[in-house]
């Protein structure tokens, strides 16, 4: 898979926190419910890993991968796991070699030129910029637009279902990320029928 096949099947990416494993199914089943079928798993929770193991199992039509990736031990768990693709907040070259050794399509984080420039450099045109609105979002990404012609963002941290089609309006973003379709006093509720509707409001934003 190529990163950038990840923006096919919509504009949002939600960006989830697991705290309990069993959470995992029936938040995937609501999110796909609401036409969302790309489902980053951050690596911030200790049953992340099994939650994305879960999904992968249960949940055939989702295509799940792992977010937060900070070491190469993470992208070997999140791989064994059965993370499609990987997300990371930044962009180290040991990163990209060890996701590149185990066939995990990475989407690397970055914030700036030189870490667009090390990303690219490395073999990556599709990249997270993160923390989108703290760094400057859609200013930034119309300055890299001249420069960066060729490369196309995520931009994720800071984006709202208000937001969002004003980032993805963009030539260079097709698509965005957030948590805010798996807002946690729904998930503490398993509120599922309310996650449903947030991921139909955000698949449906006409791009
Ligand atoms: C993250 O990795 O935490 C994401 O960027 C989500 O940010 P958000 O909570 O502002 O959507």
């Amino acid at each position: 898979m190529n990163t950038l096949d990840l923006a096919n099947y919509g504009p949002v990416i939600p960006v989830i926190v697991i705290e309990k494993t069993e959470d995992a199914v029936p938040m995937a089943e609501a999110l796909l419910e609401g036409g969302i079928r790309v489902l980053e798993v951050t690596l911030r929770t200790s049953c992340a890993l099994q939650a994305i193991e879960a999904i992968a199992k249960n949940v055939p039509e989702a295509i799940v991968g792992a977010g937060t990736l900070r070491t190469k031990a993470d992208a070997t768990n999140a791989k064994i796991a059965g993370s499609q693709f990987a997300v990371s907040p930044g962009y180290t070259t040991s990163m990209g070699n060890v996701c590149k050794e185990i066939d995990l399509p990475l989407l690397p984080g970055v914030s700036t030129g030189s870490e667009v420039m090390m990303a690219n450099d490395d073999g990556f045109n599709f990249l997270k910029l993160f923390p989108a609105v703290a760094v400057g979002g859609i200013n930034l990404l119309k300055g890299f637009s001249g420069p960066f012609a060729d490369i196309k963002f995520c931009p994720t941290g800071g984006i709202s279902i208000q937001t969002a089609p004003d980032f993805l309006s963009l030539p260079n973003v097709p698509v965005c990320g957030g948590t805010w379709l798996t807002p946690k006093e729904h998930v503490v509720q398993k509120n599922w029928g309310e996650i449903t509707k947030l991921a139909k409001e955000a698949s449906s934003i006409k791009v």
